[in-house]
């Protein structure tokens, strides 16, 4: 076959299997000798003569080049239209100063990213949003919906690992008039899609899983309404809250491996939960992929792969920070979804309902033997 360039683009729309879309996406279709992704725009301002509206780019706080290849490469995965943002919390950001205004109210979940519970609590609460909160597990988040104008959910949830099932809440909050946002850093878009589960807006921290090499601070939110778009656009140019192009290029960049990295982690992941399980000193094992756990069925349901995150408790915080000190391989480190396996005692933080020996480990790339044998001797170490 002769790869002209309306032949590629044809052949990318036939394609359906998500694995080969995060190669693809986002690419223009290629004229001949055309290098595959266009390199990096670094640009404050642009030649734009006359009515600016007539320039596609006109000032780097707007727009950028880099931005708006990556953007096309999220739409075409989320399904929707993609913004990216500076961070994960400028995106969490973005969604409720462009939709919660005072006398509002905004429920969301008690076991959420604790940041984006500061947020909510903190400035949004003290600008008149009400703020109401109930558990991920289960249908909790389906009983404080009267009057809500957002219903905002992550599942997994950070760091406890509870999953809820996105379209019978969506549909829950939608037959109550609320918008409904997904956090899916957990998960990612390869995990689930939030968009076509019925929510509104699909947002991530792109600082984890979906770049996954540890190295640059991301976020991005997708959306199916035009209106909903525009207004989270105003929103980054007025707030300023805008990515580095040199980050979005990585970005990019790292999206073609996200399957490949997520089978290893999610693979290293499942082995490690199943061999803490056999151990006396571990309890409170969570990982949406095994059977066992509580979040099996609704995760089974709903996601596509259960992500590398693992959740357990040792007896006290004396013994998570020698388990943590005994790791010769796994990195004592925040975060998680990188190629580098690491683990924290996440009670160090505070703001979580959490015990103190509590400590979530991302799975990382590495071989899934080695990170066994390492987990083996810090437990006996413990
Ligand atoms: C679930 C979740 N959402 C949002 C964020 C915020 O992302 P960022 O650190 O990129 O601002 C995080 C960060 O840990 C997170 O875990």
């Amino acid at each position: 076959m002769k790869w002209t360039a309306q032949s590629h683009s044809i052949t990318r729309r036939r394609i359906m299997k998500i694995g080969t879309k995060v190669i693809h996406a986002g690419l223009a279709p290629l004229a001949q000798g055309q290098a595959f992704s266009e390199g990096i725009t670094l640009a404050a301002t642009y030649h734009a003569p006359g009515d600016p509206s007539a320039s596609p780019y006109s000032y780097g706080r707007n727009h950028n080049p880099t931005w708006t290849q990556f953007e096309r490469a999220l739409g075409e995965l989320e399904a929707g239209t993609a913004i990216t943002y500076a961070s994960g919390m400028a995106a969490v950001a973005a969604v409720f100063g462009t939709t919660l205004r005072a006398g509002d109210v905004l429920v969301m979940p008690s076991d959420c990213y604790y940041t984006a519970r500061l947020l909510a609590d903190g400035f949004f609460s003290e600008m008149g949003v009400q703020v109401r909160k109930a558990a991920t597990a289960g249908d909790g988040l389906a009983h404080p919906l009267d009057g809500a104008k957002l219903l905002w959910l992550e599942t997994p949830a950070n760091p406890g690992l509870d999953v809820c099932d996105i379209a019978a809440l969506t549909e829950a909050a939608h037959r109550k008039g609320a918008l409904v946002a997904v956090d899916n850093t957990t998960a990612t878009i390869l995990g689930q899609s939030p968009l076509r589960l019925g929510a509104d807006f699909s947002i991530a921290s792109d600082s984890k899983a979906l770049t996954g090499h540890s190295d640059l601070i991301l976020g991005h939110v997708a959306v199916r309404d035009a209106l909903l778009a525009g207004k989270l656009l105003s929103w980054r140019s007025q707030i300023g809250a805008v990515p580095g192009p040199m980050e979005v290029w990585l970005a990019h960049r790292s999206l073609s491996t996200l399957e490949v990295r997520l089978e290893r982690q999610c693979r290293n992941a499942l082995a490690i939960a199943e061999h803490l399980a056999t151990s006396a000193k571990v309890t409170g094992l969570r990982y949406p992929g095994l059977a066992s756990d509580p979040s099996h069925e609704v995760a089974a349901r709903q996601m596509r792969h259960r992500g590398s995150v693992v959740a357990f408790v040792l007896a006290d915080r004396e013994s998570a920070e020698r388990f943590l000190r005994s790791c010769k391989l796994i990195i004592e480190a925040t975060s998680f979804g990188g190629v580098h396996s690491t683990a924290e005692r996440r009670a160090r933080w505070g703001g979580d309902r959490i015990p103190e020996g509590f400590i979530r480990l991302s799975a990382g790339c590495e071989d899934g033997g080695d990170l066994i044998d390492d987990i083996t001797q810090a437990l006996e170490a413990v």
